[in-house]
């Protein structure tokens, strides 16, 4: 029998700021979600926290994109919204861009990421689960555990691995994507995704027999509301072992941080950290960007679990790792790097800037500007 492993997030109110999630709101969004498994509606559920955003792990057998199953999450993330605006919890209902549901969650605010596979005799996913950040951040870690034969020994000694996989790969722009084969097409594809700004991995296939190994929420809020309302705060599923990266190679890119867009105001560049469940209330900047790992056994279509994955000293040298990265950027403050350039902030005030104080650009050359003040080339 086919399961659907479904994970959808939102943020639905921040405590305090947008730091964490209060346990009312937390409770309501679970009560929820267990009355529709009470219901049938779906196999399981497990409700998981990273920073100010709630995701459902959901299983069942209704397949992708099953509007049923958008629903519960939906339900829950209005019941949620409920709790959170009688406490006046910040930007209550932050992700909930609509007032009724319309049959998929998506371009509505939550992210989804989904898969549909045969259980196989044992079957640990890993869902990773990151806040003050988006989903191109998975780009990197992704191409490390998929196609990075010094971080995946697998790619080499595992006869299963060893054609390699495909990677499905989404401008978030133009709404088209692209699947490209690696080995082989290693370098088309670093191309892409190492441009973070408009390329994301949305999933991964084995190239073999043409399985799912991973599946990511791709939706860029900025792009579904039609104005720039946010990161998206990603998710992320890696199913593991057995033809897939064990799962410690697939927690192994994470021991080394790097850059990812996000962190204050959504306008920053700042380290990605591995944390704890316990450790992931982002307070330092509204940051650094946090990331969880649960992971789980499906065992007949129930999620046994979560274990939680980073809760491991051998990780306390990356946090450690990520506070050094994070002191080297707070020192530029509002300059770039640290700061976004402005395409890429969440929000800025250039634009108005610009228009108060436009009459008194001055030539400085003797020859034909070449750009207007807004950056675009003149007549
Ligand atoms: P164990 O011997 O602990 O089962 O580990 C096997 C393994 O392959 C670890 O990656
Ligand atoms: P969230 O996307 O986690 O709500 O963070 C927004 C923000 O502005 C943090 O400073
Ligand atoms: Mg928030
Ligand atoms: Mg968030
Ligand atoms: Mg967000």
């Amino acid at each position: 029998m086919k399961i659907t492993l479904s994970v959808i997030k939102a943020d639905i109110g921040g405590f305090v700021g947008h730091s964490s999630v209060h346990p009312e709101v937390l409770n309501r969004v679970k009560e929820v979600a267990l009355e529709a498994k009470d219901n049938g509606l779906i196999k399981d559920v497990s409700v998981i926290v990273c920073g100010d955003d709630i995701a459902l792990v959901m299983t069942h057998t209704k397949g992708l994109d099953s509007s049923e199953v958008h629903e519960v999450a939906w339900n829950a993330f209005k019941e949620g919204t409920e709790v959170a605006k009688k406490l006046k919890m910040y930007g209550a209902g932050q992700d909930l861009l609509t007032d009724a549901f319309s049959g998929n969650v998506k371009g509505m605010g939550p992210g989804v990421a989904e898969m549909e596979f045969e259980e196989r005799k044992s079957e640990p996913v890993i869902v990773f689960f990151a806040d003050k950040t988006s989903p191109s951040a998975w780009n990197l870690p992704l191409y490390e555990m998929f196609a990075d034969p010094m971080n995946t020994a697998g790619l080499v000694i595992d006869p299963s691995m060893h054609d390699g996989f495909i990677f499905e790969v989404l401008d978030v722009y133009s709404g088209m994507s692209i699947k490209l084969s690696t080995p082989e097409e290693l370098y088309d594809l670093m191309v892409f995704i190492g441009a973070t700004s408009r390329y994301c991995v949305r999933s991964v296939f084995r190239k073999k027999d043409g399985e799912i190994g991973a599946s990511a929420s791709t939706q860029k809020l900025s792009l579904t509301a039609g104005r720039y309302v946010g990161k998206d705060d990603p998710v992320l599923i890696v199913r593991c072992q057995s033809g897939f990266p064990a799962v410690g190679e697939a927690l192994e890119p994470f021991a080394r941080p790097w850059f990812v867009e996000g962190w204050m105001r959504g306008s920053h560049t700042g380290p990605l950290m591995p944390v704890s469940f316990a450790q992931a209330k982002p307070t330092r900047f509204d940051g650094p960007p946090r990331v969880i790992a649960a992971g789980y056994q499906i065992c007949n279509g129930n999620l046994i679990g979560p274990v939680d994955l980073f809760d491991d000293p051998a990780f306390d040298q990356a946090r450690t790792d990520a506070s050094h990265m994070a002191n080297y950027l707070r020192r530029q403050g509002i300059f770039e790097p640290h700061r976004l350039p402005p395409e890429e902030m969440e929000y800025t005030t250039l634009p108005k800037v610009l228009e108060k104080l436009k009459d008194r650009f001055q030539l400085v050359d003797t020859g034909k500007p070449k750009f207007t003040t807004e950056g675009e080339v003149a007549e």
